[in-house]
């Protein structure tokens, strides 16, 4: 089990890599975990309007999405920091923004998964693993549209 989150936090920690984050200088990587195995990632996309900067974990959830992958999600890891040389630096584990959780809220219920969320600081000494329904008690979700697929 701890194999499968420390892979996905490395997973998370290269895609931070590619985040396009010139304002923040923050760079985020999420990387999921489907129910086959793959892992499919995503960083931050900022933008000069900086209210349209779109976050490393909905990224990640809209290119599973696109692939018609949305219903497979059981876990998420997300790194955070910023980058000094080839190193990310950050002592702190990142957690999902709310919107964010939101987001993966859509994947998790679809998933019918109550997923696993690793937060991962930027230098990798902290961490600290939930599951999404910690982070978004009494989500509002597909569920609630009658949308779930089974
Ligand atoms: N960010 C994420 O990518 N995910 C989160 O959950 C929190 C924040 C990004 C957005 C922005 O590019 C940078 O971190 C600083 O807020």
């Amino acid at each position: 089990m701890s194999e499968i989150r420390d892979a996905l936090i490395e997973a998370a920690r290269d895609a931070a890599n590619r985040a396009y984050a010139p304002y923040s200088g923050f760079h985020v990587g999420a990387a999921l975990l489907l129910r086959n195995g793959d892992v499919v990632t995503g960083a931050n996309v900022e933008n000069a309007s900086y209210g349209l900067t779109l976050c490393a974990e909905t990224a990640a959830v809209a290119k599973i999405a696109n692939e018609g992958w949305i219903g497979e999600l059981v876990a998420v890891a997300i790194v955070g920091g910023r980058p000094e040389g080839e190193a990310l630096v950050g002592g702190e584990p990142v957690h999902p923004c709310g919107r964010c959780r939101q987001i993966l809220n859509e994947a998790a219920e679809q998933s019918n998964t109550d997923i696993d969320v690793h937060c991962a600081s930027g230098d990798g000494r902290a961490m600290a693993s939930y599951k999404l329904s910690e982070l978004l008690p009494a989500a509002f979700g597909p569920k609630d549209l009658g949308f779930v697929d089974k």
